[in-house]
């Protein structure tokens, strides 16, 4: 009988994955009649603009392949990003993105670099790829120290990753910084998933330097993190590239519709992002009041807390059993953390009162 194992590729042996968050349709019936509240994957709890849901109820090109050169997509994001439209490649979320740059510029045996802690999937891309992912620790409080990064550029340094702001930390980053690591020369993606809640971005840099790629997403501000749409800005020679090795009908025609239609009620999209930023402060004071979580400042939509004298795991647990999903983390400078991402102001009510009976326990 063959072995099929034989045939596989041995360096991806050891390889575990993306720990993705658990589907509500993974808990049992119990928990979920108690209305789930789901505050573990930083996604967009208000939900898309209601002009996606009346189009895609009306969708009805669901037999034609996606246009392979997203020529309308890539135009209405010309006016919402102000950068020109051969700068732009749309992906299937930026995850997306993040595997084609990474393919486009990593031979095996090449390094990627970043500062951790950050998104887990630089790396899981990198590793796919046969790439050696080369990593700076932040400082105690999670900001990046540029030098530190520059420091570690070897001459197998093909890309480097920095989440702007950071993702799980919530930690922000100045454009005086990211300028610093960029006039090293070395090709950089700044990661900008949550621009919309920062108004902080690299973009009008774009056309100063031939070695920086922005990548952005629906998924946060617009509410679309289900139907998978992200782009990148990118100097032309990259995204003609990137152009040739994507699949062509990676954005597919009811995202596009979603894209299209959230391009078209911004202000709609943005009053919710505003919602979030001042549920954000005051989620941060309610965490804080808690003796035994420490809440790490946050420019993104969701808060970082490092647990103390209790087992994170535990406090994971109980919530879940309550019907509150979080995310749990125990990693090497991320010892007993929780993520919560920001909901409504009642959703923020329910978790903290449920916080503070863990707290009696
Ligand atoms: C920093 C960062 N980059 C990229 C992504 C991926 O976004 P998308 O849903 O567009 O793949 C995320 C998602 O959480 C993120 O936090």
């Amino acid at each position: 009988m063959t072995d099929i194992n034989r045939f596989m590729r041995r360096e991806l042996d050891k390889f575990v994955g993306y720990a993705a968050c658990k589907s509500p349709e993974a808990l049992d019936r119990e928990t979920r009649a108690m209305g789930i509240l789901k505050l573990d994957a930083n996604e967009n709890v208000y939900g898309p603009s209601p002009r996606v849901k009346a189009a895609l109820a009306s969708f009805d090109d669901a037999h034609i392949y996606p246009d392979s050169c997203q020529t309308e997509l890539r135009k209405a994001l010309a006016v919402y990003t102000g950068v020109a439209a051969e700068h732009i490649v749309a992906g299937s979320g930026s995850d997306q993105l993040i595997d084609l740059l990474i393919r486009l510029f990593v031979n095996p045996g090449d390094e990627v670099l970043t500062a951790t802690p950050t998104f887990a999937m630089y790396k899981f891309f990198t590793e796919l790829a046969g790439g050696k992912f080369v990593t700076v620790s932040r400082d105690d409080e999670f900001n990046l120290v540029p030098e530190k990064l520059i420091k570690a550029i070897s001459k197998k340094t093909k890309l480097i990753f920095i989440a702007m702001p950071n993702n799980p930390t919530g930690t922000q980053i100045s454009v005086d910084a990211v300028k610093k690591i960029i006039d090293t020369g070395v090709p950089v993606v700044v990661d900008e998933a949550y621009y919309e809640f920062t108004g902080q971005t690299l973009a009008p840099e774009l056309d100063k330097y031939p070695n920086l790629m922005i990548l952005r997403t629906f998924s946060k501000w617009a509410g679309l993190a289900g139907l998978r749409v992200g782009y990148g800005l990118l100097p032309v020679n990259v995204a003609e590239k990137l152009d040739a090795i994507k699949d062509p009908y990676c954005v597919n025609a009811a995202a596009v519709t979603a894209a299209r239609e959230s391009l078209n009620d911004v202000d709609y999209l943005m009053g919710n992002v505003k919602l979030m930023i001042s549920e954000r402060d005051r989620l941060f004071n309610a965490l804080s009041s808690i003796k035994y979580l420490k809440p790490y400042p946050s420019a993104a939509n969701f808060i970082l807390c490092k647990v103390k004298a209790r087992i994170a795991l535990q406090i994971q647990v109980v919530l879940e059993r309550r019907g509150i999903l979080v995310r749990y983390f125990n990693s090497p400078q991320m010892e007993n953390c929780l993520r919560f991402s920001i909901g409504r102001p009642e959703d923020t009510d329910r978790l903290i009162a449920e916080l503070q009976k863990i707290g009696e326990m």
